[in-house]
């Protein structure tokens, strides 16, 4: 009989705006994923402010590790591992995270692991349904879109990736154009189903067989195209600019990963990231795969896409079995790049 023992790892997460701590059992279920988010203290200002963002998580972090164990029913000594981001994000912001990491695995002599922020919303796909192999994650956030192709385990090749704005931000700056709260992007979500997609707007295809993305053109042709209206006196729809842009958007994303799904023979596109909970968004893929049988789309539920620390812990417990220990001088890496562990 196999008596493997399970592994319980505990994952942090401060890299924006969202103090979490989570605790995942082999990497696969989750035991308690606890979130605290800041974004009602960041809406006034129109965006992150990474001062604010800071001093909220040094508030938050103790709280939100005592209520991922006292949700578990949990203790340290249950705990063998700890993962946290390591980066990318903002520097401020993840040093609140990497010390609590550090100090936790210094005191309770567990192991520590750092984790890549975008591995762990690429990981959060193994919280819904184990990963099989080779597979294509289409990472989609408001830092980061990227098309990330993966043999296995813990190997990230990223394919494709933005030359300028992520998905996410060009969401959040075109709302903040047309006047909607922070975040931007469930708004023009929302809005862009009660329009029609009447307004002409660029798409960037970029070169022959670019998996690249680019959309600070689109963004300024929204500018422009508000800009222009608002001097000739006239008013565009909200709706009808929004169903616009989202067309648009979602256009690109969704032929470059049908297109790189295709050309590396990949069994499962994982969507990641948390423009992920755009619902035109899921809808364009779920449509486009059904033509696809060989091919499985897995798109984790809203809460599992937006930043959470069950991810992180997900992808720290493929790090951990692979070998991977964090060392009592690991710092928070804002520009860290993906690397396979
Ligand atoms: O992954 P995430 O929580 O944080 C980063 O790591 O960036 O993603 C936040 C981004 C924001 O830009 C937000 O506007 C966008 O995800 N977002 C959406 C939707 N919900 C969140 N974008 C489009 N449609 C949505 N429904
Ligand atoms: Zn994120």
């Amino acid at each position: 009989m196999n008596h493997k023992k399970d592994l319980y790892v505990l994952g942090i997460e401060t890299s924006c705006d969202e103090t979490a701590a989570a605790i995942v059992k082999n990497g696969t279920d989750i035991v308690t994923n606890v979130v605290a988010s800041q974004i009602e203290s960041h809406k006034r200002f129109g965006g992150v402010v990474p001062e604010i963002a800071s001093r909220h998580h040094v508030e938050q972090m103790t709280i939100v590790l005592e209520e991922a164990f006292s949700q578990a029913g949990m203790s340290f000594d249950d705990i063998d591992a700890i993962a946290v981001t390591e980066g990318p994000g903002l520097v401020g912001a993840l040093l609140i995270g990497v010390n609590a990491a550090k100090a936790l695995s210094f005191a309770r002599n567990i192991p520590l692991v750092g984790v890549h922020h975008i591995a762990g919303h690429i990981y959060a796909n193994r919280l819904v349904q184990e990963i099989r192999f080779p597979a294509l994650a289409l990472v989609v956030s408001g830092g980061h879109t990227e098309l990330v192709y993966m043999k296995e385990h813990g190997s990230f090749e990223v394919i494709g990736e933005t030359l300028d704005d992520a998905a996410g931000e060009a969401y959040d700056k075109v709302a903040r154009t047309m006047g909607l709260p922070y975040p931007g992007g469930p708004h023009i979500d929302k809005l862009a189903h009660q329009g029609e997609a009447n307004v002409p707007l660029p798409r960037a295809w970029l070169e022959e067989g670019s998996y690249n993305f680019s959309f600070s053109g689109l963004k300024s042709a929204v500018i422009n195209t508000l800009h222009n209206a608002s001097q000739k006196g006239e008013t565009i729809s909200p709706e009808d600019l929004s169903a616009s842009f989202q067309e648009s958007v979602i256009d690109v994303l969704v032929t470059k990963t049908e297109r790189a799904a295709k050309a590396y023979g990949v069994k499962q596109v994982l969507l990641a990231g948390g423009v992920a909970a755009n619902k035109g968004l899921r809808t364009a893929l779920e449509e486009t795969f059904s033509a696809y049988p060989d091919i499985e789309l897995l798109i984790p539920p809203l809460s599992l896409c937006t930043d959470n620390a069950a991810m992180i812990a997900a992808a720290g417990t493929v790090a951990f079995e692979k070998g991977i220990r964090g060392k009592y001088d690991m710092n928070g890496q804002p520009g860290l790049e993906l690397t396979s562990f």
